[in-house]
């Protein structure tokens, strides 16, 4: 902002550039520089508190061997991640010895990120819910959790229920549920009316839109907050566009890669909050956290990327 205002200051000083149409043209000019700087955020709608629009997900990139020499590499993928914005990781006891690899590796980090650390509870029982929690905070080094939710929506009665006393108890701070599958989302709808929910997490890319149909405007008139998982389809967009080109005007939206491209159409969803995709590489870490940058497709232009991805 102040860069932005100094140079209004100086342009209004300034002889040579003082007409009104150059005056404006530079203005405009650092409008656009200043939005390739400052990161893209949503408000959580339940508490109003703000999350840059791509996290982190865990599952298979995070799960090494004891002594893997993997480490080093996920730490500069943990540092790229925080350095460029990122805040909000997501975990589950089902990612093997992710929750560990997360709590162990981020604990090296210097300074200290700031965390938004959600995962999920995966398991029958009331005790065992309780049980599992407790072993999730521990091996995320986390307490309380920022967000706990629960996993493909397994025991979810009862888990849920743990969940909100948990809450209640300032043990965790926000509550939600989970699916990557399409037969779930009529019991997710049922779900999401009746109960309170600060988080709903579902799958949403290009390529599979049935969230689109339902779920998401539920989620927006509902007020919970929206995680996208599976951005990539596990990859498989990479595919589907292999050897092509991006079109010119992805320049329009500051895109410079397929996976931006991929990213910008789900966070530009009035009803999303935040994207998580995972991957185990430095330079794909470095791309994916360009799209919390720059400009962001309107609905126009979101319908052009989708008529041009579904011609490829
Ligand atoms: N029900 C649930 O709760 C549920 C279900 C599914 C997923 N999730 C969560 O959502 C997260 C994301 O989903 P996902 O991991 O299944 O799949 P995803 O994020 O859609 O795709 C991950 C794949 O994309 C590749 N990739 C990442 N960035 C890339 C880039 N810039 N360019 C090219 N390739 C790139 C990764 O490979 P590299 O390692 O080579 O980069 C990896 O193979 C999970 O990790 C998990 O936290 C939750």
């Amino acid at each position: 902002m102040s860069s932005r205002r100094e140079l209004l200051k100086l342009l209004a000083l300034s002889p040579v550039l003082a007409g009104a149409s150059s005056f404006a043209f530079a203005a405009n000019k650092v409008k656009n520089s200043e939005s390739l700087t400052q990161i893209i955020t949503r408000k959580i709608p339940s508490t109003g508190e703000l999350l840059p629009s791509i996290g982190m997900g865990s599952y298979q990139t995070f799960n090494i061997p004891e002594g893997s020499q993997q480490k080093d590499n996920l730490i500069q993928v943990l540092q790229a991640f925080f350095e460029n914005g990122g805040k909000l990781i997501d975990s589950s006891p089902m990612y093997g010895r992710s929750e560990l690899m997360l709590g162990e590796l981020i604990a090296e980090l210097k300074p200290s990120p700031q965390l938004f650390a959600a995962s999920k509870v995966w398991t029958y029982g009331k005790q065992e819910g309780l049980a599992a929690i407790q072993e999730t905070m521990q091996r995320m080094r986390v307490q309380p959790m920022d967000l706990m939710q629960v996993h493909n929506l397994r025991d979810w009665e009862i888990q849920l229920s743990t969940l909100n006393e948990m809450k209640q108890k300032k043990q965790l701070r926000y509550t939600g549920i989970t699916t990557s599958r399409i037969s779930q989302y009529e019991d997710f709808e049922k779900i999401m009316r009746s109960q309170p929910l600060d988080f709903v997490q579902l799958n949403y890319n290009m390529k599979v839109r049935d969230a689109e149909n339902r779920l998401l405007p539920l989620a927006k008139d509902k007020g919970i907050a929206v995680i996208v998982n599976m951005p990539y389809e596990k990859g498989r967009l990479f595919q589907l566009v292999k050897g092509k080109a991006l079109p010119e005007w992805a320049n329009e939206i500051d895109c410079q890669s397929w996976g931006q491209f991929f990213l910008k159409f789900i966070i530009s969803h009035p009803a999303v909050t935040c994207a998580i995709p995972a991957t185990s590489k430095v330079h794909h870490m470095k791309d994916n956290m360009q799209a919390l940058k720059g400009r962001l497709p309107d609905t126009k232009m979101r319908q052009k990327m989708l008529q041009h991805f579904e011609s490829l």
